[in-house]
């Protein structure tokens, strides 16, 4: 069956954290994103709900944290993500990267040459696993535009394990210290997100079917040389949008479960054009027997959430109101924003909460 619904990409990713000043200070100081919103969790607005993006916060540059300061430790596995991937133009500028997260404390994997891209890998305070992904070369180098994802392709072996020279790997780095994130190293939102599943069929019919997705790329994890690894995304006339590829690792059958919690990802939200678009969407779910959320007010957009076959929590958000309905462009994240149901509760609301440089 086939839907005439497409998701455009990624509109947000949200993951959970343990104390929101170390969130902002890593996101914000040392990656060097803008803070879009600050505001509280809708469903628990004793805690904190911190949005990062690009000026304006566009759809697919968007990353949000809840702050848990009572959560245990989260961990990937089964309907969870493994890692969120930032995109970076060039190689040169993810060398940059290397050194600025190396010169301050965090440790660094990488880059290591994925084929479609190339990739460094650290984690956030939180444990929650990052990567950087250049831009380039992307999903053509060993398929056709047109015949993106027909085959089930075998790394070649120098980008395999045995095949690296990690000596070589691991001394790669920009000559000098980068003490500021320069126009070069921008991070452009939000390259592609990794999941993991436990049936890659189960969980390719749900993207195709409730999302509008297309499978594009039929791999191997080039860390192990023997899990499928498959990616989903916006592909239309040969182009795959960016901020739109999801992926799988096939671990087929395990019962190692995610666990809820710090340093994991909430959930993932892809996105709708406009309400109407997304009611008609969540005809479209309800349709498919999956148990949908009612359409919900987030101020920004709204939502509504569901789950995939594995578990992963995922979110359809609206493209609009956008981040500009209650602060000036020019002053995002500056305020505590609150929406007007929770207005009447600001001072116990702003007591409650630790306040953030
Ligand atoms: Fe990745
Ligand atoms: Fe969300």
């Amino acid at each position: 069956m086939t839907t005439t619904l497409k998701t455009a990409g990624f509109h947000h990713i949200t993951m959970v954290s343990k104390d929101a000043r170390r969130t902002l200070d890593f996101y914000g100081n040392l990656l060097g994103l803008g803070l879009v919103k600050k505001t509280v969790n809708f469903d628990d607005p004793g805690a904190y709900h911190l949005y990062f993006g690009d000026d304006g916060g566009r759809p697919g540059t968007i990353l949000t944290f809840f702050e848990w300061p009572n959560a245990g430790k989260g961990h990937w596995g089964v309907g969870g993500v493994h890692h969120l991937a930032l995109g970076v133009a060039t190689p040169e500028a993810q060398l940059k990267w290397k050194r600025r997260l190396t010169d301050a404390g965090v440790k660094v994997t990488g880059p290591l040459d994925r084929g479609y891209f190339k990739s460094l890998y650290f984690a956030d305070p939180d444990g929650q696993v990052l990567e950087i992904a250049t831009a380039g070369p992307g999903y053509t180098v060993d398929e056709s535009a047109e015949m993106l994802g027909n085959e089930l392709l075998v790394p070649p072996s120098e980008r395999m394990p045995e095949g690296r020279d990690e000596a070589t790997i691991a001394a790669l780095t920009h000559p000098e210290p980068v003490g500021e994130v320069t126009p070069d190293m921008r991070l452009q939102g939000i390259h592609h997100i990794s999941a993991i599943t436990n049936d890659l069929t189960a969980a390719g019919d749900f993207y195709e079917e409730a999302l509008g997705l297309d499978l594009v790329k039929k791999t191997y994890n080039q860390d192990d040389g023997k899990t499928k690894h498959y990616f989903w995304a916006a592909y239309e006339s040969g182009i795959v949008a960016p901020h739109s590829a999801m992926t799988l690792f096939g671990w087929e059958g395990s019962d190692y479960m995610a666990r809820q919690g710090t340093g994991q990802t909430h959930h993932v939200a892809f996105r709708a054009a406009d309400r109407g678009q997304q009611d008609a969407w969540r005809d479209h779910l309800v349709g498919m027997g999956l148990n949908v959320s009612p359409v919900m007010d987030r101020s920004y957009f709204e939502s509504i959430y569901f789950r995939a076959p594995d578990g992963l929590l995922c979110e359809i958000a609206t493209d609009g109101p956008g981040f500009g309905v209650d602060e000036a462009i020019e002053e995002l994240g500056e305020g505590l924003m609150l929406p007007a149901w929770l207005e009447p509760r600001r001072d116990e609301i702003e007591h409650a909460l630790v306040a953030l440089p």
